[in-house]
């Protein structure tokens, strides 16, 4: 696995492993899945100040397994260290480190960006979401009660925060992705070489690659 900034191309496969989540489940509280160009167009917003990551596989095609974006959490120049975080894989390549390895080079390039706080909503249940982001160290805020109505149901949302670095006196504003990306890069192409965790993520098909999750 390797993993690198989206690309407004990526957009038809960011729809697809999107789409289950939009057309199937209220996991998101999108109701109409977004087109390949949709996603094309968020990724091109968002990384005009925030990430926006794909896992790959490391064999050709390299085909993207999953991604991570983080964007604002809310407008107002107070909220400006805090963005909300989220993350999809492929259900062929659940377990295998993939959310772990988007979160985690995510996170690091937050940092260097200069944001304290991140946020993730998850509507329940969905075990997996909670056991994720309590693996990655998300704490639990609180449960907004019915608070969506999707699906002939009305849904909790849980949502859950992560500090991304101390809460100091006087923080400088972050840096929006671009003035950063270089030393980004550098971040992704160190993950990209770190030592594998002991685990084999599944291909398209279903058959076992190389263990390549770049860190834990
Ligand atoms: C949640 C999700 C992103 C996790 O991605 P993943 O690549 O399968 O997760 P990882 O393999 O990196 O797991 C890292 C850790 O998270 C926890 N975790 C992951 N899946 C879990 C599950 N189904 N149940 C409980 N804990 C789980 C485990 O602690 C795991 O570590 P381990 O495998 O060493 O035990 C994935 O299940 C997914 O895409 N789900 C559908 C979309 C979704 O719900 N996204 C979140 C929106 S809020």
């Amino acid at each position: 696995m390797r993993l690198r900034f989206a690309r407004a191309e990526d957009g038809d496969r960011l729809a697809e492993i999107y789409r289950p989540a939009v057309a199937e489940r209220a996991t998101s509280f999108e109701l109409a899945p977004p087109t390949g160009a949709d996603m094309a167009g968020r990724v091109t917003r968002t990384l005009a100040r925030t990430p926006w990551l794909v896992a790959e596989a490391a064999e050709a095609p390299h085909r993207v397994l999953g991604y991570a974006y983080a964007s604002a959490h809310k407008d107002r120049a107070a909220y400006q260290w805090s963005v909300d975080v989220s993350t999809y894989v492929d259900p062929s390549a659940h377990r295998g480190g993939v959310g772990r390895a988007l979160y985690t080079t995510l996170f690091e390039i937050l940092r260097l960006q200069g944001f304290v706080n991140a946020y993730a909503g998850i509507t329940l249940p969905n075990p997996a979401s909670e056991g994720f982001h309590r693996a990655m160290g998300f704490e639990p805020v609180g449960v907004y009660r019915r608070v969506g109505y999707k699906l002939g149901d009305w849904h909790d949302v849980a949502w859950l925060s992560l500090a991304l670095a101390e809460h100091g006196a006087d923080p400088r504003p972050p840096r929006p992705l671009p003035e950063v990306r270089k030393e980004a890069e550098a971040l992704l192409a160190s993950a990209a070489t770190a030592p594998a965790r002991d685990k084999r993520v599944r291909g398209p098909a279903g058959g076992a690659q190389a263990p390549s999750t770049p860190r834990s």
